[in-house]
């Protein structure tokens, strides 16, 4: 591989941001565009109460609900740092999407309340970050406003989250209080001025002072009382608290904590330096022929997300792929390993803030859109030609609400089936049928409610299809693992309900858990298992 491809993969940083929603997921991605100039104003990404344009908020239904249901991809230069954002999904009943999307990030940030402590979605998305030990970066966000004790923060992240911390930086009070932040490597005080608060943030000069603590010339500028405490705990973090440990934060061990208010933009760009600098570059990936080396000269992605509708006015179809190693080159010819056949990747796009432009070329480390005729689903490895290999797969989540749908109109049969299959190809549903059924009927699964709603206003907008839905009582699924074992011979409770998925697996349906040990006590060898075969 030359030195300049090495170079542009060696600069690349990928990762994800995720947090419980409001706790200022999109405000710090938001000012973090605007340190890559990748935005002119701080606000345009998303305005949730407001409707402003929303990069992020592609679909109708995210702009009537005002969440933001499917994730987006953003890149940008800082500083010589080619820098791709993976915006996740904040509602929980997006979750799968979120954690689709962070197997393609090589870190992930996670956006803490200062006000809230670890929330119950940060502690569910956290856990996924875990199963691929990536790194993983807290901003302890608002502190502009009244904050819980830091001390206490770092120790609600540590037993919730099971994660050691350390501090990169500490607050000076809080609220009406906050006076900036004290950095402990460099000993510098970032001081927040007068001026900050302003919602556009960046526009002020922040004052930074190198402190030594104990000198009174610091009371001057944040007090003899709030200096007191701050060489208080400083001292008090020196002697207790873990040391920095970069080899631990690679492998998600030790997570370097940040305080700051993107909001009034104090504290953002400190946080990208270091994160930039602690952060690693693309990572190798697991495949069946061994690990991939970033730096292979040959071409190699994984189709992570598919995206339906990006633009109305096309009614497109985007499969993102995470490029995962070598160079990618427009209207380049890949081996579809899944379905063994050569294509052309044609139309490739990156999403830039709200701008979707054609890109002649992208690295390892990028993500690329390419528009989809139908052929990708989630997990689909591509390869150069010559080169048969399959990334490790993306397992699915076990849906915990099903729905019995039919269309309304039978005429519109095939347009049904087009629309459910295609839904499914993009992982934002999953598919079941009755036992030797047809697709009349289709029993549909998902993991969050929400996307049932997602799933009939797409059904009737982009195929015009009216469904029927009737929810169904059932919450646990499970594959049957014997694989000649006829399912119409178990004997099983009368609510459960035996159903096959579109690879043929077959599956039992339960509406409790104690059904589904009457049916494992009641049919000797039945193995079960909580997940379907990884694409
Ligand atoms: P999310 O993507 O994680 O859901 O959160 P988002 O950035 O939308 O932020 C949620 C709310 O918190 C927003 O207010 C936002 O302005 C506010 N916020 C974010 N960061 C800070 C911060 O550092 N300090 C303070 N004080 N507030 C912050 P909102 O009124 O709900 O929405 P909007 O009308 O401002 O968009």
């Amino acid at each position: 591989m030359s030195k300049q491809y090495e170079q542009e993969i060696r600069r690349r940083r990928t990762f994800a941001i995720i947090s419980h929603p409001d706790a200022g997921k999109t405000t710090l991605t938001e000012k973090l565009l605007l340190y890559g100039g990748a935005i002119q104003l701080a606000g345009t990404v998303k305005g949730k109460k407001t409707q402003r344009a929303a990069v992020s908020d592609w679909m109708e239904i995210e702009k009537q609900r005002g969440i933001s249901v499917t994730s987006s991809v953003m890149q940008f230069n800082y500083d010589g740092y080619c820098i791709n954002i993976l915006d996740t999904p904040g509602h929980q009943d997006f979750s799968e999407d979120t954690y689709r999307t962070l197997m393609a990030a090589d870190s992930a940030v996670m956006v803490i309340d200062a006000a809230k402590g670890v929330e119950r979605q940060t502690e569910k998305l956290f856990k996924v970050c875990l199963l691929r030990d990536i790194p993983i970066f807290t901003f302890i966000n608002k502190m502009d406003r009244e904050s819980l004790n830091p001390f206490d923060l770092l120790d609600d992240i540590e037993q919730k989250l099971g994660i050691r911390t350390y501090p990169m930086n500490w607050p000076i009070g809080s609220g009406r209080d906050f006076k900036g932040v004290y950095n402990r490597e460099n000993r510098e005080i970032l001081s927040y001025g007068d001026e900050a608060g302003s919602a556009l943030g960046g526009q002020h000069k922040l004052q930074t002072v190198k402190a030594t603590l104990g000198d009174p010339g610091l009371d001057g500028l944040i007090g003899a009382a709030q200096h007191q405490t701050l060489a208080d705990d400083i001292e008090l973090l020196d002697g207790a608290s873990y040391d920095f440990d970069l080899e631990a934060i690679r492998h998600a061990k030790l997570s370097p904590v940040f305080f700051g208010s993107a909001l009034t933009n104090f504290g953002v760009e400190p946080f990208l330096q270091d994160f930039l600098r602690l952060t690693t570059p693309p990572l190798p990936r697991r495949s069946d022929a061994g690990e991939i080396d970033p730096m292979d000269d040959d071409f190699s992605a994984f189709v992570f997300k598919i995206q339906a509708n990006m633009n109305k006015a096309h009614r497109d179809r985007i499969a993102f792929m995470r490029i995962c190693s070598g160079r990618f080159e427009k209207n380049m010819e890949v081996l579809h390993v899944q379905q063994d056949r050569k294509l052309r990747l044609s139309q490739p796009q990156q999403i830039l803030a709200s701008e979707r432009e054609i890109i002649e070329e992208a690295y390892a480390g990028d993500i690329i859109g390419v528009f989809d005729p139908g052929v990708f689903s989630i997990g689909d490895t591509l390869c150069a030609p010559g080169k048969k290999f399959r990334f490790e797969g993306i397992p699915t989540f076990a849906p915990e609400h099903f729905c019995l749908v039919r269309q309304v109109d039978t005429m519109k049969r095939k347009q049904f089936i087009k629309g459910t299959t295609q839904i499914a190809n993009e992982g934002a549903i999953q598919i079941f049928q009755e036992l030797g059924g047809g697709m009349e009927e289709v029993v549909v699964g998902v993991v969050g409610v929400l996307q049932f709603e997602v799933f009939e206003y797409r059904l009737k907008n982009e195929y015009n299809v009216d469904v029927h839905m009737q929810r169904m009582p059932h919450q646990f699924i499970r594959w049957i693992e014997n694989e000649d074992l006829d399912p119409n011979t178990l004997s099983l409770t009368s609510d459960t309900k035996k159903v096959q998925d579109v690879r043929g697996g077959r599956l039992l349906l339960f509406t409790n858990s104690w059904s589904i040990q009457w049916a494992l006590d009641h049919n000797e060898g039945l193995a079960l298992s909580e997940f379907g075969k990884a694409k």
